[in-house]
This record gives structure tokens, C-alpha cells and sequence, in this order.
């Protein structure tokens, strides 16, 4: 091996547990992941070593104190478990990789990066849950204080802070943090997150004091409590610079008071805060307690879950959107228009008398008056309420609710309003964004954002079906087929891991079954609807894009068991004998009039087909995740399990002379080739069929939730992307350019457009279920998809679909090895394909040139002739291999970036 180590670059972007230098953990094994940028083609490593210490004096010497892994031949670089010596709470351990590349060669080590523990044991925790004793005042927001004095020089200080529904955590007159709506919703009695906090900067030597602000949140909606009122889990550790410590824990020694601003809180209805009652001074040392008003706080019922440390990516306010217009529809009342349907709230700026009430309408929708309509929002008010003190300039934004919105109305302002005086403020997850998708078709880039803003809009600690009305939950139904495209746009790794534990939290112990909501707070039911497969999607996909395989380990025996739920609800026949929801909201005309869901339910799809076919999808997935885990037994069983289902779902539903499924509807087609379940002599035809329906339709779809997606997969999968590429460009009812058409700026729920009416129980107008089209962009127009065999894009197929009127498609996805690119464009002489495959990755990718053409074609690759005559005359650096397919010519590449020109002779 040669040494020198001087070529080869230092890895960098180190991640503990998918994050970047986390603060509070308590995963006792936590895993290590890194890249290496670099432009060097056909990079890869061949082994690593992973140096974790107690301290940077240590590490800096190469010593791991706590493990050093000694060189590890292998070409993992995600996911690598900590081995070594176990590690303590409230501890940072600071850590460094180094890799040996393609040549043997080892790189410098990374600069250093840290994770630090929080509470490894539950024994940890001091403090006790503490409530406000008075019950009278359910909704207004307890405040709960404690002064305290410090005599020494601090060295450091860590607060460890659960507030249910949520908290805002303040210490000498600051907020701490810019978490809001924090911690993420779980099902309380399974499992209540804490967050770590380093508060050193907040804390002084002297008088000090903590100020809690707690509202209701989803503890409102406890299943187990009749009148749950918020309360309050602290504890504070301060390291002084003599080595000694003290703790501050939430006891009786604190007082609460239930007379603060915040009068109300509801994250269906909203806030009303009262600025007369605000307490100046409150979270400061030295404020005068009014006895009348401050009590001693009583010590509340612990919620019953485990303590876990929050690792996902907290609910912040991500972006402010400045108004593009604001109207005077009435006298009085005025509504701004942010031009984009978004979730948060907004910053109100306001001058007036004291006691003047302004009251803001979050809507969807405006009616023709230009008034708000909130008729889709169902039993939520969606109404803040802010009580003027009349001193001067007065800011406002709410802390505990949200809404989905495009319009507010302000009512009751003293005076008119400028466009300034509002700011839209966007809030959810802080998950990062890491797809982006354009294209020459204007239309298809609406939708993309459409589809990314509808994404965006329902990602709040949990995936919800929507932002806006009495809902809100975490739909398995949807997830199912939205999960995809979501991480085609997002980070979710955090996000999806933390929901699999909710769902897990939903299942039954004694039968096995799941519910169709997570966390469950008695809404949809359990056992689930049979298509609720996320549950195995999830995870699966999970380990597709970010290799992530203890993600399978860990909900094996729950994925198992919801599997052997359904297998027993098979019939004789070997159907799944029940459904309550199948392919959801299709177009009206699919639907049983009347039905549940203000008609959502289709008459065309029979449920219990929909259900076998998701129970069969299922079944495939977990025979994979048993081959992963090395269960063979399990993979042979559910092999066969799968063989007969498939078996039973062609005896039942196929008809053989028509090749047709079940009633023949889009879905009953559609369902079928997306697994592959078509026997192989009638494939065509019955892709053929769904085509002529599509064509019938006028190029529509007639499919509901779930048959959309898996319509646009089928259809590019075998080979009509064209076709695909009609639907997606469609503008005519029912199609997502009909949503853009009439103003959409996110997705529906309907495929009509819904304002009021009988079917506004039921028409969000930002619901992700229908915005799985996002996928089809990154997957088929710019080709970019994980090889599940090589997990976390080690392998990486690019294959762009190139339809006739689209000159240039640009797609860029973020993996954790760094970026992959695929970009085309039109030439005069053919066309351009620009691809970046990331460290550590290999690629084929596909040059779209049929059999016959590729005799006609040269291809140079940034300059040079690779392809001449239907055959490879060169490998440059990088170009592995190159082969053909009916549809394509094909390289094989490692690392790099590639500029692959085609140039048709016979032009
Ligand atoms: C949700 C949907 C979900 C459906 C299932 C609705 O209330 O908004 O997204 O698929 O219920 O019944």
C-alpha cells in the first residue's frame, strides 16, 4: 500500500445518526456516515477507520479512547455502528474517520466532529411532571417559573426539557432555541420526547431565572385523559469551572400561573392571546409575584411512555412570505393574499387603543366577495385573536397553533393596513430540501412546486394528510404511495424513522393489528385499512435511500405481524376479506355517490381487490427485508405466501378473455402490472387496456389515491411513458395541470375543484396523497433511481424518458454521498446528457437511443469519441462498461461527473 496520503481528500460532511454534530442523543450505538467530495472519477473506498474520544486533545493525537476500529476493509461508508467502550450520559464524544480509496492510498483524517449523550438511562431523569393546579382555565397556556441563584463561574450548562402539547423554554428574559410546536407529537403513553438544549450562553453567574410557556398540542386530544391539562418535565445540569455541578429540576419548589396572555390555544381553532395580561418581567429574576395570580404547581401523572431524546429535525419557522396583495372587501376588513397556500401563521405588526381586538381568518379559499371561505376546514376555527395592550408598535405571532393557508382576514384593526404589516411565516419540520426538479414545460415545473409545497405543508413531526382542517393526522393509506416521492424532496431519514415508531405505537399486542392513523388518537381505526402498507413501504424505502438497514431490523417482528394480521383476514378464496377506504377519492364520476368521505369511496375498484393487491405488494416486500436480514425460512415462506396470493388475485379477478382485472377500471389495471402479477402472456394486453381506457378518457386518469401513482410507474415501466407524459401535461378535469388551471398553488384532495357544498367535508386543498406525480418527474423525466440491491445509491440507474416537445429537463437529488445530477437538453445535432454520480457510487446510465439507431450515432463523452458504429471505441477514466438494451446504450460509470454528447448522423 502506498502511503502518502497527500492525493486523496480528507472525508468531510460527517453525520452521527443522519445528523450533523447532534446534541442529545441516546442511542447507545449510534451510527456513523461520510463522503468524500471529489471530482476524481471512479472514486470509491476500500476500507475506513473511525477514531471516537472523550476529548479533542486525544482525538487530535489519533487516539479513540473510546474506540478506535483499526482499518476496516470494506466499502460501507453509512451507517457504521459505534464498537466501543460503552458510552455515558450527558457526555461529548468527539470523533474522526479516515478512508483508504480505489488505490489503496489513505486519506487524511476528517476534521473532527461530536455527538454528545443525553439520558442513556431513564434513572436519569430528577425532575418530576408538574402542572397547574387549577383546572378552570382548560385552554389559557400556564407559565411556570423558578429563580435560582448561582455562585460560581460556569463551565457549562445543559437543559433537558418535555412540555405536553408543547413548550417554549425561556431563561432570563430569552427565548431559548428557535424550536416551535416542540416536542414532535407522539402517543404519550408509548413515548414523550425531551430536548436537549445547551444553554451556557443564557446562564450567569448570579441570579438567574427559567420561564415555561406550555399549550396544549396534540395532549388535548389524549385518549386516555378526560381533561388533559399541559405539564411540564425539567431538568438543568450546570457544570461550574470548579468541576463541581448542580441540578435544577421541575419540582414543587417552581409556581405557575394560568392568568397569561395566551388565553386560548387550539391547533385546530387557534390562538387568542390577550397583550393586557402580559406579564413583563415574568421569566426575569427579581419579578414580583402577585399571589393572587402565582401558585405552587401540583406534581401531574407522568403521561405513562418512555422519555426518548428528540432526534428529529425540529418544527421551526423555515421561511417568511411577504404578501402579494391585500384587499378591502367590506368595510373593515381586509384580506391579504400570499400567493402560495402555505402552513405556519403570520407576524401581525399593529398600532392601536388599548383592548382593540383584531381577529385573523385563515383560509384555503376566498368566496367571490373576496371574503375568506373556510367551509372545507370542516369544525376548525383557524382564527387567531390578539387583544391589543396599546403601546405603540405591537408585534404578534402565535406559538402554539397552525394553519394551512393562502388568505388571512383581519378584522377589527384600527386602522388600514399595509402589505408590511403582515408576514406570512412558514412552519414545519426543518427537514433540509434536497431534490430539485425543472424542466422547458412550464406547466410541469407548477406542478412540481405544487406538489413540493403540498409536501412541505404536512410535514410536522409526523406526515399529515393536510394542514389546514379538524385533522391533520398521520394517514398510513397516503404515506403509502406518498412517501416516495417525499424523498425525492426532502430528508426524511429523521422524520419517517421517528413515524415508523408511531405506528408501531398503534399496534396491537394480542392481534397483531396497526391503525390507519399514527400516532392514533381514535381516528380512522384499527386494525387498519389493508392498503395502510406503509408500514413496509417505508422502511423499505428507507433502506433503498439511505441504506439504512436497522430501520428493517428494528420493525421486522412488527411488519410480520401486521402481515399475519391480514393473512389471517384472507378468505378461503385467499382475498383480503375487508376494506374501508381502497382507492380513495377518485374522480366523482369513479365514486359511490354518497358515500363515506363526502363521496371519496370508488364504485369502480373493488376494496377488497385493492386490499389483497397492497396485502400481495406487502407480502414481496417482507420476503425482501427477511433476504436482507439473512431470515431465509421467513424469505421462503413469505415467497410462497406472496406465489399464492398471486395465484388467488389472477383465479379471482382475472378475466382471462378480456385481460381485464376485477370491474376493469384504471386501477383494477393498473394494480396488477405495478406488480407484476400479470401473467406473462397477457401483460401486453392488459397494459394495452388501461391504455385505451386512458385514451377513451381523452387522455384522463379515472384513478384515486393510490392507483395515480402507481398509474404514472406502470405506464413508464412498460414502456408508454408517452402516455404518462399526456397525464402529467393534461389540463382538462380530472389532472393536476386542471388544479394548476384554476389557481392551485398546491395539491387537492379532489380532483374537482371544491369551494363548498356537500363534498367540502371532505376537499383540502393541499393534500400530498396527490402529489406523487413529483416522483415521476425525478424517477422518469430525469431517470435518477436507487438500485435496491447496492442500498443508498451505492448503485444508481439514470435513465431519462426524453418526450418529444420537452428540450431540457434539470434534476438534482441530494444522497448521502453527496449529489447526483441528471440533466439533458436538446441539441441541433441530438442531445446532451450532463450526469453527476456522487464518491463512492456507481451508475449506468442510459443513453436513450433505440437498437437501430445506434448504429447512426456517435457519442462523445466531454469531448471524446466513447461510441461509434453501434459499439465502444474508448472508455475514458471512469467508463467501466457499455452495453445496449432495446431502448438504450448503456454506461457503466463510477464517480464523476460525465458530459455525454449524441450526435445523430442522419440529421
Ligand atoms: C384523509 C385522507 C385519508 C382518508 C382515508 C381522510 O380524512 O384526509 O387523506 O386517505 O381520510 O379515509
Amino acid at each position: 500500500m502506498c502511503s502518502t496520503g497527500e492525493q486523496v481528500v480528507a472525508p468531510q460532511d460527517l453525520l452521527c445518526e443522519y445528523r450533523v454534530n447532534p446534541l442529545g442523543i441516546d442511542n447507545p450505538s449510534p451510527r456513523f456516515s461520510w463522503k468524500v467530495v471529489t471530482q476524481e472519477r471512479g472514486s470509491f473506498q476500500t476500507g475506513y477507520q473511525v477514531l471516537v474520544s472523550q476529548n479533542l486533545e486525544n482525538l487530535e493525537r489519533d487516539i479513540g479512547d473510546m474506540w478506535d476500529s483499526g482499518k476496516v476493509e470494506t466499502r460501507q461508508s453509512l451507517h457504521v455502528v459505534y464498537g466501543g467502550k460503552p458510552l455515558q450520559s450527558r457526555t461529548r464524544y468527539y470523533w474522526k474517520v479516515r478512508i483508504w480509496d480505489q488505490q489503496g492510498r489513505v486519506s487524511p483524517y476528517s476534521a473532527p466532529a461530536w455527538f454528545e449523550t443525553a439520558f442513556l438511562s431513564q434513572e436519569d431523569w430528577r425532575g418530576v411532571w408538574i402542572a397547574s393546579p387549577s383546572v378552570s382555565k382548560l385552554s389559557s397556556a400556564p407559565m411556570f417559573r423558578k429563580e435560582f441563584l448561582l455562585t460560581k463561574e460556569i463551565s457549562r450548562a445543559r437543559a433537558y426539557i418535555s412540555g405536553l402539547g408543547y413548550y417554549e423554554l425561556r431563561i432570563n428574559g430569552q427565548k431559548v432555541g428557535d424550536h416551535v410546536l416542540d416536542p414532535a407529537w407522539t402517543d404519550y403513553t408509548k413515548r414523550v420526547f425531551y430536548v436537549t438544549y445547551d444553554v451556557t450562553p443564557y446562564l450567569r453567574k448570579g441570579p438567574n431565572a427559567i420561564g415555561v410557556i406550555l399549550g396544549n398540542g396534540w395532549f388535548a386530544y389524549s385518549l386516555t385523559k378526560m381533561h388533559p391539562t399541559p405539564q411540564l418535565l425539567f431538568q438543568l445540569h450546570i457544570e461550574f469551572q470548579d468541576g463541581t455541578e448542580e441540578c435544577i429540576v421541575s419540582d414543587r419548589s417552581w409556581q405557575v400561573t394560568v392568568n397569561g396572555p395566551i388565553v386560548e390555544n387550539s391547533i385546530y381553532h387557534g390562538e387568542i392571546y390577550d397583550a393586557r395580561l402580559e406579564k413583563p418581567g415574568w421569566d426575569m429574576p427579581g419579578y414580583t409575584m402577585d399571589p393572587k395570580e402565582w401558585c405552587i404547581p401540583i406534581i401531574a401523572e407522568p403521561p405513562g411512555g418512555i422519555m426518548v431524546a428528540q432526534f428529529l429535525e425540529p418544527i421551526k419557522v423555515v421561511q417568511d412570505v411577504i404578501p402579494v396583495n391585500v384587499s378591502s372587501p367590506k368595510p373593515g376588513i381586509y384580506v391579504f393574499d400570499f400567493g402560495q397556500n402555505i402552513a405556519g401563521w403570520v407576524k401581525l405588526r399593529v398600532r392601536g387603543p388599548k383592548g382593540t381586538k383584531v381577529t385573523m381568518r385563515f383560509a384555503e379559499l376566498l368566496y367571490e366577495d373576496g371574503t375568506v371561505n373556510q367551509e372545507n376546514l370542516r369544525t376548525a376555527r383557524a382564527t387567531d385573536v390578539y387583544v391589543l395592550k396599546g403601546e405603540g408598535i405591537e408585534v404578534y405571532e402565535p406559538r402554539f397553533t397552525y394553519h394551512g393557508f393562502r388568505y388571512v382576514q383581519l378584522e377589527g384593526l384600527p386602522e388600514k393596513p399595509g402589505l408590511e404589516d403582515v408576514v406570512g411565516r412558514v412552519v414545519r419540520s426543518s427537514v433540509k430540501q434536497i431534490g430539485s426538479f425543472r424542466c422547458s414545460h412550464e406547466l410541469l415545473n407548477k406542478i412540481q412546486q405544487n406538489a413540493f409545497w403540498t409536501e412541505a405543508n404536512n410535514l410536522h413531526g409526523i406526515p399529515t394528510d393536510c394542514p389546514q382542517r379538524d385533522e391533520r393526522l398521520g394517514w398510513l393509506n397516503d404515506m403509502t404511495v406518498r412517501a416516495e416521492a417525499a424523498l425525492y424532496n426532502f430528508d426524511l431519514a429523521c422524520l419517517y424513522t421517528k413515524w415508523l415508531d408511531d405506528i408501531k405505537d398503534t399496534q396491537d399486542p394480542a392481534t397483531g393489528a396497526i391503525a390507519d392513523t399514527a400516532p392514533f388518537r381514535g381516528y380512522g381505526r384499527r386494525p387498519a385499512d389493508p392498503v395502510a402498507m406503509s408500514y413496509l413501504v417505508v422502511p423499505w424505502l428507507l433502506y433503498v435511500f439511505y441504506g439504512d438497514r436497522q430501520i428493517l431490523e428494528k420493525h421486522y417482528e412488527g411488519m410480520k405481524r401486521w402481515i399475519a394480521y391480514l393473512e389471517k383476514a384472507t378468505d378461503e378464496a385467499g382475498i383480503v376479506s375487508y376494506s374501508y377506504y381502497g382507492d380513495w377519492s377518485p374522480p366523482l364520476t369513479e365514486s359511490v355517490p354518497g358515500s363515506i368521505g363526502a363521496g371519496a369511496l370508488s364504485a369502480t375498484t373493488p376494496g377488497v381487490f385493492v386490499s389483497t393487491c397492497l396485502f400481495y405488494y406487502g407480502v414481496l416486500l417482507l420476503s425482501k427485508v427477511a433476504g436482507v436480514l439473512g431470515k431465509h425460512e421467513d424469505e421462503e415462506y413469505y415467497t410462497s405466501l406472496a406465489a399464492k396470493t398471486r395465484e388467488a388475485i389472477n383465479r379471482v379477478f382475472l378475466d382471462a378473455e378480456a385481460k381485464t382485472y376485477a370491474t376493469g377500471s384504471q386501477t383494477c389495471h393498473v394494480l396488477p402490472l405495478f406488480l407484476k402479477l400479470v401473467p406473462d402472456e397477457y401483460d401486453k394486453d392488459v397494459l394495452q387496456n388501461l391504455v385505451e381506457d386512458i385514451e377513451k378518457r381523452g387522455g384522463h386518469l379515472a384513478t384515486g389515491n393510490l392507483g395515480s401513482k402507481y398509474l404514472m410507474d406502470v405506464l413508464s415501466e412498460y414502456g408508454r411513458a408517452d402516455v404518462a407524459y399526456v397525464l402529467a401535461t393534461q389540463t382538462t378535469y380530472p389532472s393536476w395541470g386542471y388544479m394548476v388551471m384554476q389557481g392551485a398553488t398546491t395539491m387537492w384532495e379532489r380532483w374537482e375543484y371544491v369551494t363548498g357544498g356537500w363534498q367540502a367535508e371532505m376537499a383540502s386543498h393541499c393534500h400530498p396523497m396527490n402529489a406523487t406525480v413529483s416522483a415521476w418527474f425525478y424517477k422518469t423525466l430525469g431517470g435518477i433511481m436507487p438500485v435496491e440491491e447496492d442500498p443508498g445509491f451505492g448503485r444508481i440507474i439514470i435513465r431519462p424518458y426524453m418526450p418529444r416537445d420537452l428540450t431540457s429537463v434539470e434534476c438534482v437529488l441530494q444522497t448521502l454521498r453527496g449529489p447526483v445530477r441528471s440533466e439533458w437538453r436538446r441539441t441541433s445535432q441530438g442531445f446532451v446528457m450532463n450526469v453527476a454520480i456522487p464518491w463512492n457510487a456507481m451508475a449506468s446510465i442510459h443513453v436513450p437511443i433505440d437498437k437501430e439507431s445506434a448504429q447512426e450515432i456517435v457519442i462523445q463523452e466531454s469531448g471524446q469519441t466513447v461510441w461509434e458504429k453501434g459499439r465502444c471505441v474508448d472508455r475514458t477514466a471512469g467508463i467501466v462498461e457499455a452495453s445496449t438494451t432495446e431502448s438504450s446504450i448503456v454506461f457503466l460509470v463510477g464517480s464523476g461527473t460525465y458530459r455525454f454528447e449524441v450526435i445523430d448522423l442522419e440529421r
